[in-house]
């Protein structure tokens, strides 16, 4: 009776142990790697958006670049949690250029949003300097 109830009691123990050492694995190894998809698959959609949203400009479509820069602004905010990139170290000057790149792109979906089509060069430029130059000292 006592026998069966202490194997009983380590079976339990056992099979404990193997949902704790899986769930350590998921904290501790895998979400690296899937912090890692993640990163760029973000970038991923940030980049095709983008381009979405140059050809959409360029071909006077307004309400669909308004509606690829509002992902861009949705999907930038994971770009705060970003890790592991290269001079990861000066994490507050990634930040300070994602908080730059965000306004740049604030600023066009505003000039966007109000229906004008004038002169978004300029605008188009700073978003697309804020890519070279984040990507010049952390990609
Ligand atoms: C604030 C910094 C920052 C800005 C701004 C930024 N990026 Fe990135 N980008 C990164 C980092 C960091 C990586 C590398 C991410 C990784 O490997 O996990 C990256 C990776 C990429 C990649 C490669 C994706 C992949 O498969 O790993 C592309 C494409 C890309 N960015 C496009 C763009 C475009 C287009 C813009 C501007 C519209 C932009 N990025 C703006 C930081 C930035």
């Amino acid at each position: 009776m006592y026998l069966k109830l202490v194997f009983t009691m380590l079976f339990i123990l056992s099979v404990g142990r193997t949902v704790l050492a899986d769930d350590y694995n998921h904290q501790h190894k895998k979400p690296v790697t899937m912090q890692m998809k993640t990163q760029h698959r973000i970038m991923t959609v940030i980049n095709n958006e983008w381009n979405a949203a140059k050809k959409a400009i360029d071909s006077g479509d307004l309400r669909s670049a308004e509606k690829s820069l509002q992902t861009i602004l949705d999907k930038s905010q994971y770009m705060e949690k970003f890790v592991g990139y290269k001079n990861a170290d000066k994490h507050a000057e990634f930040i300070s250029e994602y908080h730059l790149f965000v306004t740049h792109v604030k600023n066009l979906r505003d000039k966007i949003s109000g229906q004008d089509s004038s002169a978004p060069e300029s605008l188009k430029k700073e978003i697309q300097d804020s890519c070279i130059r984040c990507h010049a000292k952390f990609k």
